[in-house]
């Protein structure tokens, strides 16, 4: 079933839960995503990124059309999120494709352009019922990580959401994107003053590299929407590779690619078990 973003979230922060955002390449994640949020019963977000479009010979329509299908046909809550898009253009076509939701990436730009041009995209959004995280922080490009020492400023992020009117941010805590193994050290004291100076809920980005208990602390200390794509990806390829080495390597794609689902799915409905509300 179809939810926008903005409740999945609302409703996450509402209960202290985080909410899960896991990044599609191919239908396969879709579909596996879904599948593994239904087998523990849990609203997920589905998101696409620049770079995925880029991927699909930058026709963001037809992906997002399967995109739409999946989400409608769900036995759980789904949203269809566009993200890290740094290019207005691709922007201007979230609103006709199906997405509730988009993030602006301008965090790569110097500060007063960060303001300006999120402020404009966050204005276009509204104009049209779609929510709009935004990100802060001195981070690296789309193909590139949160740097690993580069931390978002409290005092400066509230500026920034009182200047640009987004309706949640990404902030740069010790995550980093792209990570493959799970050692990044999140500043939880940060993340707890970010929960009280920003007024909208925080986003956290390169979630893949976080050990389970940091994601745990993360939520406990004001962390909502939770965004994967590199975990999904190992799990995914390291299936493919495992099938593709066996003593009868399949011709038939679907051989491979039933297992990268398979695989794909575990993941992901375990972390949508990590990221409820910490007990106690
Ligand atoms: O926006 C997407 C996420 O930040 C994914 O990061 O691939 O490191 O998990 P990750
Ligand atoms: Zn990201």
């Amino acid at each position: 079933m179809r939810l926008s973003t903005g409740e999945i979230v609302a409703a996450a922060a509402a209960a202290g839960r985080g909410a899960g955002a896991f990044n599609v390449i191919t239908l396969e994640h879709a579909e596996a995503i879904v599948a593994g949020a239904e087998r523990v019963d849990r609203p997920v977000i589905l998101q696409l990124s620049e770079n995925a479009v880029g991927f699909h010979l930058g026709r963001v329509r037809p992906i997002a059309a399967a995109l739409s299908e999946i989400a409608t046909a769900a036995r759980v809550p789904v949203s269809l999120h566009l993200d890290h898009v740094a290019d207005e253009s691709l922007l201007h076509q979230t609103a006709d494709a199906g997405f509730s939701s988009v993030m602006f990436d301008a965090s790569t730009r110097p500060y007063q352009e960060n303001v300006a041009a999120t402020r404009a995209a966050a204005g276009w959004a509204h104009e049209r019922g779609l929510w709009l995280e935004a990100e802060l922080g001195e981070v690296g490009g789309k193909d590139g990580a949160h740097a690993p020492g580069v931390r978002t400023d409290p005092r400066q992020a509230e500026s920034y959401v009182a200047a640009t009117g987004v309706d949640a941010l990404a902030v740069a805590v010790g995550s980093s994107h792209a990570m493959t193994t799970r050692e990044a050290a999140l500043d939880l004291d940060l993340i707890a003053q970010l929960r009280k100076t920003v007024p909208v809920p925080l986003v956290l980005h390169g979630s893949s590299g976080v050990p389970d208990e940091r994601l745990r602390g993360a939520i406990a200390h004001g962390m909502v929407k939770v965004n994967f794509g590199t975990a999904l990806n190992l799990a995914y390829t390291g299936a493919v590779r495992d099938v593709l080495a066996g003593p009868t390597p399949p011709v038939d794609p679907r051989k491979y690619l039933q297992a990268a689902r398979d695989a794909v799915a575990d993941v992901v409905a375990h972390l949508l078990t990590v990221l409820d509300k910490a007990a106690g």
